[in-house]
């Protein structure tokens, strides 16, 4: 059995985890930062940066704990050194680089946009790869061919906002809070997502980019009247309210559905995955479920517990990096940027 411990300080939570063998979670501990940065209605850098120094220790103990396993057992240590807020990242780095010269542990570095997109395959019995990974977050929203964990291809990308902010910035418009993706999902239980006809942007007809800016201003100028950004919440009865909230996730999902069936179209793999913050919203999991089921496609959700932020999927991407002797340096750096994927090309495509 091969044990790594998992640490990720990339935005608001600060996160540890151990995982065996890269499927076999043992343990997952998540402090979330919500309750910081809720007031300034969005993440603020120092602050998320600051509360990952005061945690991060105490996290990275109650993870060994509760996975019952101690330092000199652990395999190796995998960080989330890319991308995200630098100073949020350089705590998770920095704590990591620490452990691994102090315990005398193999240093591995982890893409957290690729980790999102290994995630379903967490405590699976089959490996699902090839297969086409639908990564939807706050900071990004992305299609890849995954050949397999560590080779993995670009499809398709947003050319504007990510699906999470389009979600974070509507619950803004509609005065649901922050995190919006919950609430907007929460207020939208109980409203018709058929009454209003928000804008589908499928880019040109085979594109498998995505933009998201478009639906956000549609929103805006139902709520509030076009030009105007104020003035308009306080006409709109909880009803228009959620009538708007399951209109606008139902324009979103479509267009995630149709893509993610287009790239599977195109690349002849008969499995979709689903993964990242937003893949927590369920009308979405069943939305992409019910589509591959009628394409006759296998389909994985990452589970509840590994779509936000956490150290399970650093920790069982890393496991990969490991027994492949992928490791990293004390000099390991942190950046803002996602490890660049190479853009897919059809000659690279399987036959379907
Ligand atoms: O993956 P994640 O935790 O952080 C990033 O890597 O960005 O994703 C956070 C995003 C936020 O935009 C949040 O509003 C969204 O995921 N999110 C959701 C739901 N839960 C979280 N969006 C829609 N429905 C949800 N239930
Ligand atoms: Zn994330």
């Amino acid at each position: 059995m091969t044990r790594i411990l998992g640490i990720e300080t990339s935005c608001d939570e600060t996160a540890a985890a151990v995982v065996a063998d890269g499927i076999d979670d043992r343990s997952n501990v998540i402090a979330s930062q919500f309750d910081l940065h809720a007031k300034y209605g969005g993440v603020v850098p120092e602050i998320a940066a600051r509360a990952h120094i005061e945690r991060l220790d105490s996290i990275i103990e109650e993870a060994l704990a509760a996975a019952k396993c101690s330092p000199a057992e652990l395999d190796a240590i995998a960080v989330t050194n890319r991308p995200g807020l630098v100073g949020a990242l350089l705590i998770g780095v920095t704590a990591a680089k620490t452990l691994s010269w102090a315990w005398g542990k193999p240093l591995v570095a982890v893409d957290h946009i690729r980790a999102h997109a290994y995630s379903p395959a967490i405590g699976l019995a089959t490996v699902p790869w090839p297969a086409v990974a639908l990564v939807v977050s706050g900071g990004h929203t992305s299609l890849y061919f995954v050949r397999d964990p560590l080779t993995i291809e670009l499809l398709g990308a947003t050319t504007d906002d990510a699906a999470g902010e389009a979600f974070d910035k509507v619950a803004s418009i509609l005065g649901l809070g922050f995190p919006g993706g919950p609430a907007v999902e929460k207020t939208a239980r109980t409203g018709n997502p058929t009454s209003i006809d928000f804008p589908r942007t499928m880019l040109a007809h085979d594109s498998l980019d995505f933009s998201f800016s478009g639906i956000k201003t549609a929103v805006l100028y139902h709520v509030h009247g076009p030009g105007r950004t104020t003035g308009g919440l306080e006409r709109l009865s909880p009803q228009n309210l959620a009538d708007i909230a399951a209109g606008f996730q139902a324009a979103v999902i479509e267009v995630l559905v149709r893509k993610t069936l287009l790239a599977v179209k195109r690349t002849g793999v008969r499995t979709a995955v689903l993964g990242g913050g937003v893949a927590a919203n369920r009308t979405l999991r069943e939305a992409l479920s019910t589509a591959c089921l009628q394409k006759q496609l296998s389909f994985h959700a990452a589970p509840m517990a590994y779509c936000t932020d956490n150290a399970a999927m650093i920790a069982a991407l890393g496991y990969h990096h490991f027994v492949h002797g992928d490791l990293a340096g004390l000099d390991l750096d942190a950046h803002c940027v996602p490890e660049r994927a190479s853009a897919i090309s059809n000659q690279t495509l399987p036959s379907a």
